[in-house]
């Protein structure tokens, strides 16, 4: 198959014209398999780089948006990752990827079961995947060296800011859910410093005891 006819290479087109350089994020791109990790009926969306809805109200992260945000946390391959809002798990599975280990939050069960056998179904296994309220971290594994937020709040809920460790990086789409500033935080001894903004983007909100009331 030629390069121009692979489909993952759409996407990966799609993550260079976004501004991606870093050949490790656009190789795990490549080799990921976003139709494994759509609902059944939008196969023909999956290298599209468009956000494809997963029931609840919810939808993927267009994967563009996905590696934005992955490019703002600075991984360099050996890091234990935070992920709030697993969805179908293509964000989780290119994360783990990336890093030596994610654990990863879903509040909706359902969406969870199946991000679950979506992940073991390409084997991957660095992944600690857990159903409940993410908003305020999953403590007992913390100190975390990066968090990735996929839900919008229009601030960083203070458990994720508690639970990662000096000069780890945060990113959160920041914002009333609908319209908001994706940013790429560090921590510092005297809390959250906000490092620069990624993109403009519109997020489902971060619901639960730290976010939005549910
Ligand atoms: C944009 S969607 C999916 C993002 C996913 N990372 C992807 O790659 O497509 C955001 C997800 O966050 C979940 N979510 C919202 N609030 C949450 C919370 N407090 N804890 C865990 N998951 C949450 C939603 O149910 C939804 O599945």
């Amino acid at each position: 198959m030629t390069e121009a006819a692979h489909p993952p290479e759409d996407l990966v087109r799609a993550v260079r014209a976004a501004g991606i350089r870093d050949e490790r994020l656009l190789q795990a791109v490549r080799v990921t398999p976003r139709a494994a990790f759509l609902p059944a009926g939008h196969q023909a969306h999956a290298y599209h780089d468009v956000p494809i809805p997963i029931g609840h109200g919810q939808v993927t992260t267009q994967p563009s948006l996905s590696a934005m945000m992955i490019e703002g946390l600075d991984l360099s391959g050996d890091e234990h990752v935070l992920e709030i809002g697993t969805g179908l798990g293509f964000q989780t599975a290119l994360l783990a990827r990336l890093a030596a280990g994610v654990v990863t939050i879903e509040r909706w069960p359902d969406i969870a079961h199946q991000a679950r056998s979506n992940l073991a179904r390409q084997g991957i296994r660095n992944v600690e995947l857990r159903v409940g309220d993410g908003s305020g971290g999953v403590p007992d594994r913390a100190p975390y060296d990066a968090v990735i937020v996929s839900a919008a709040f229009p601030e960083v809920p203070a458990p994720l800011a508690e639970q990662l460790r000096l000069g780890g990086s945060l990113v959160q789409p920041i914002g009333p859910g609908g319209q908001e500033q994706v940013v790429s935080f560090l921590r510092t001894p005297t809390g959250l410093e906000r490092r620069r903004l990624l993109t403009p983007a519109h997020f489902v909100r971060l619901h639960g005891r730290y976010g939005f009331p549910s």
